[in-house]
């Protein structure tokens, strides 16, 4: 469905598990920062009731997620931890197209939150199939199912900005890019992404 272009090694998700409180710090940032993306969006086309009011059900959810992910850390008597750089944002952000018109922009920043989710959704599948603990194959599924509905969600409102002619072409040339950029990141069992 995400129709990626590069599968994580599966062999990723045994790594993870055995540095779990830093995953678990990496993976809170992320729904922080999905959290704090939805809010942008928002912030930004506040005319667009359909875009509003998906965006503050997103934001309760990734806020939910950050919680979840947040008790697995105090269970473990673990804090949350400093927020990391997350270089593959920084590399993705610059796939984005800077010229066009106001839509131009908001379909942009609509692909880039689809894109970031959609590789969530796998790396949460990939630990979903292949961790070795149980409890933890669980928890991952649950974020896999609903990172892919996000993902879907973003998809289908950028369609509101842009011809689907455009979203498709754009969404190969960020598929592509994004490859790439994995490509050339190290995979680190500390770092979802
Ligand atoms: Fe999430
Ligand atoms: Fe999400």
């Amino acid at each position: 469905m995400l129709k990626l272009k590069l599968a994580t090694d599966p062999r990723w998700a045994n790594i993870a598990e055995k540095s779990l409180s830093e995953i678990l710090t990496d993976h809170a940032y992320c729904e922080q920062k999905a959290a704090t993306s939805g809010i942008n969006m928002i912030i930004s086309c506040p005319w667009h009731p359909r875009l509003v009011n998906n965006m503050s059900a997103l934001v309760a959810e990734e806020w939910g997620h950050f919680r979840k992910v947040l008790r697995e850390l105090e269970k473990r008597d673990l804090p949350l931890g400093h927020k990391r750089k997350d270089d593959y944002v920084v590399q993705l952000l610059k796939l984005k197209y800077g010229g066009g018109d106001k839509n131009t922009h908001t379909c942009e920043n609509l692909l880039m939150n689809a894109m970031i989710e959609a590789r969530s959704c796998e790396r949460f599948r990939v630990l979903s199939l292949n961790m070795e603990d149980e409890y933890f194959r669980k928890f991952y599924h649950e974020f896999m199912v609903s990172e892919a509905g996000h993902y879907a969600i973003f998809i289908d409102l950028a369609k509101e900005f842009m011809p689907e002619s455009y979203i498709n072409e754009r969404w190969e040339a960020i598929l592509d890019g994004e490859a790439k950029i994995l490509a050339g990141l190290e995979l680190r069992g500390d770092r979802v992404h």
